[in-house]
């Protein structure tokens, strides 16, 4: 197994990554939304403990992905996509990076401005930053709410991209990215 990317291939370590956090941000998005859902009972406030903690383990692993990324850079685009495309695939990607911790931190900040405490996974305490600011949680939510939509449109414009790379334009972008596939010509 090859670890690091290479000049045409995506090393095991970014495809790990890649997949576990997609996963657990597509599982976020289900899980926040049913426990915003959800009636006031024990129920939803362990929901909430789960989305919360599920959320600041997806932070810390897009903060270990990033530092990866800047010692790791990543493979090149292949020839046959112009140049426009390459320029609009980053911007994506960067607007990806960006929500990914926007996403969590503003989901943090709700957490902080209510008298609700919060131990991770019922364990950790996290630091208390903010003091509790009923006006101030409800725009953190609403700010929060509207940045997970963003996020999701975002994404399912990704996976369309992904998706015309593989079935219209037959190259190897999508291949490369899977557990299994290799470089991309
Ligand atoms: C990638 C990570 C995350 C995703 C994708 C996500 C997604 C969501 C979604 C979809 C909702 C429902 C929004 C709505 O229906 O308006 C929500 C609500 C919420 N999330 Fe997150 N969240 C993430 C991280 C976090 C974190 C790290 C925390 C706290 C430590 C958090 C705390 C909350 C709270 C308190 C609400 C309720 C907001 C309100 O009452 O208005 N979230 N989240
Ligand atoms: C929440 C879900 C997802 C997020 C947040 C996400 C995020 C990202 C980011 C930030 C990159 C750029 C990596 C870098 O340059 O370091 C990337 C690459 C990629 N993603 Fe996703 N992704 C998600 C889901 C998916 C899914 C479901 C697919 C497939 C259908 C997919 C296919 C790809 C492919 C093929 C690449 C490589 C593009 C290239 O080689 O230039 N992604 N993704």
């Amino acid at each position: 197994m090859i670890l690091n990317n290479s000049v045409d291939r995506w090393g095991a370590v970014a495809k790990s990554f890649h997949w576990l956090i997609a996963l657990l941000i597509l599982g976020q998005l289900a899980l926040g939304t049913i426990a915003e859902e959800a009636r006031l009972s024990p129920l939803k406030l362990d929901l909430f403990v789960w989305h919360k903690s599920i959320g600041v383990t997806i932070l810390l692993l897009v903060v270990l992905r990033v530092a990866w990324r800047l010692s790791n850079p990543p493979p090149a685009a292949p020839h046959s996509i112009p140049a426009w495309e390459t320029t609009l695939a980053r911007i994506g990607h960067a607007l990806l990076y960006l929500l990914m911790f926007a996403v969590p931190l503003t989901g943090w900040w709700v957490s902080d401005t209510t008298r609700i405490p919060f131990k991770a996974f019922w364990l950790m305490p996290m630091p208390d930053l903010m003091e509790a600011n009923r006006e101030m949680s409800d725009l953190a939510g609403d700010v929060h709410g509207a940045l997970t939509k963003l996020l999701l449109l975002v994404v399912v414009i990704h996976i369309a991209a992904a998706l015309r790379h593989h079935f219209f334009l037959h190259n190897k972008i999508l291949t490369r990215m899977l557990p299994w596939g290799g470089e991309s010509r």
